[in-house]
């Protein structure tokens, strides 16, 4: 496994993937080669809990990785929205993508930096892989914070929680309240949950970013999280259902539906149901990234 960027979601993620021994070999690389040796030595430090070993890799060492993920791009400053970063962020991708090159054909290319919908987009069009093997890490940590949300009302585990947040990785993401549920009961007809402001909660959910970088700059550790569990959903072929972005043809954009993930990358996409109303805000973010992405499509 590869990681470009070792910044603090890089490294972040290179942690996370140690402690949980994901993979047997983890490449780091930076353009910044004296912070990318530091991560590097601290995080040899931290590799004797575990069976992976880490090391800097060369841009050409990391296109030869099973599982290459993308941190490297501008951070969002305090009150920037993830679109705003896109200009900056296509220009880094770019780059990052010739340096890898000839990348790996089974290679699967996991998209993190934002906006995560268009750079999917992008690298969907640039990397030369098959669209399945590039993916974006979308709402899956939405999806959490909406779950854990969930969970402190109900008292359940946020595994317990069925619920997926879609579209957007941003402002305009979509809560499916419609068709959650816990233990088959649909949430919404939970005694604890009657009365909701549904609109509330969801915006509180797609403005925790927000609130952790007004408070230490950058989110990290639970994207950080997130990679770790989907490169384990990649190396143990699980076929877990997790929203990621990528291409949805019922859409016509890359945006951030359930997939089940494995060896292979996405096997299927699984669009839940969703109201109408959900679908029309689904339509709404989806005609944002169709714009942002036209010069990437044909
Ligand atoms: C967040 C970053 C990953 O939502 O966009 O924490």
């Amino acid at each position: 496994m590869a990681i470009i960027g070792a910044g603090s979601v890089g490294s972040s993620i290179a942690f996370a993937c140690l402690m949980r021994s994901v993979v047997s070999e983890l490449l780091i690389n930076d353009f910044n080669a004296k912070v990318c040796e530091g991560q590097v030595l601290d995080l040899q430090d931290a590799a004797f809990v575990s069976s992976t070993k880490v090391r800097v890799g060369t841009p050409k060492e990391c296109g030869q990785a099973d599982i290459i993920v993308i941190t490297a791009g501008a951070r969002q400053k305090p009150n920037e929205t993830r679109d705003e970063l896109v200009l900056r962020n296509e220009d880094i991708l770019k780059s990052v993508l010739d340096g890898l090159q000839p990348i790996k054909p089974s290679a699967i290319l996991v998209l993190v930096a934002n906006p995560v919908n268009i750079l999917t987009c992008m690298a969907q069009k640039l990397s030369g892989l098959p669209s399945h093997q590039v993916i974006g890490t979308g709402t899956f940590l939405d999806s959490i914070r909406f779950r854990v949300a969930m969970k402190e009302r109900l008292a359940v585990s946020e595994t317990s929680v069925h619920a997926y947040v879609v579209g957007d990785h941003g402002d305009k993401q979509v809560a499916v309240w419609s068709s959650a549920r816990v233990g088959g009961k649909p949430l919404v007809s939970f005694e604890e949950l009657k009365g909701i402001d549904r609109v509330g909660e969801a915006k509180k959910v797609a403005r925790k970013a927000y609130g952790i970088i007004d408070l230490k700059g950058a989110t990290s550790f639970g994207i950080a999280a997130v990679v770790s569990d989907l490169a384990l959903c990649i190396t143990l072929n699980k076929l877990t259902v997790i929203p990621l972005s990528t291409y949805c043809e019922r859409f016509n954009a890359c945006l951030s539906f359930p997939v089940s993930l494995g060896t292979n990358g996405i096997e299927r996409i699984v669009y839940p149901d969703m109201d109408e109303n959900e679908i029309a805000m689904v339509e709404a973010s989806a005609k944002t990234t169709r714009d942002a992405c036209a010069k990437y499509m044909n």
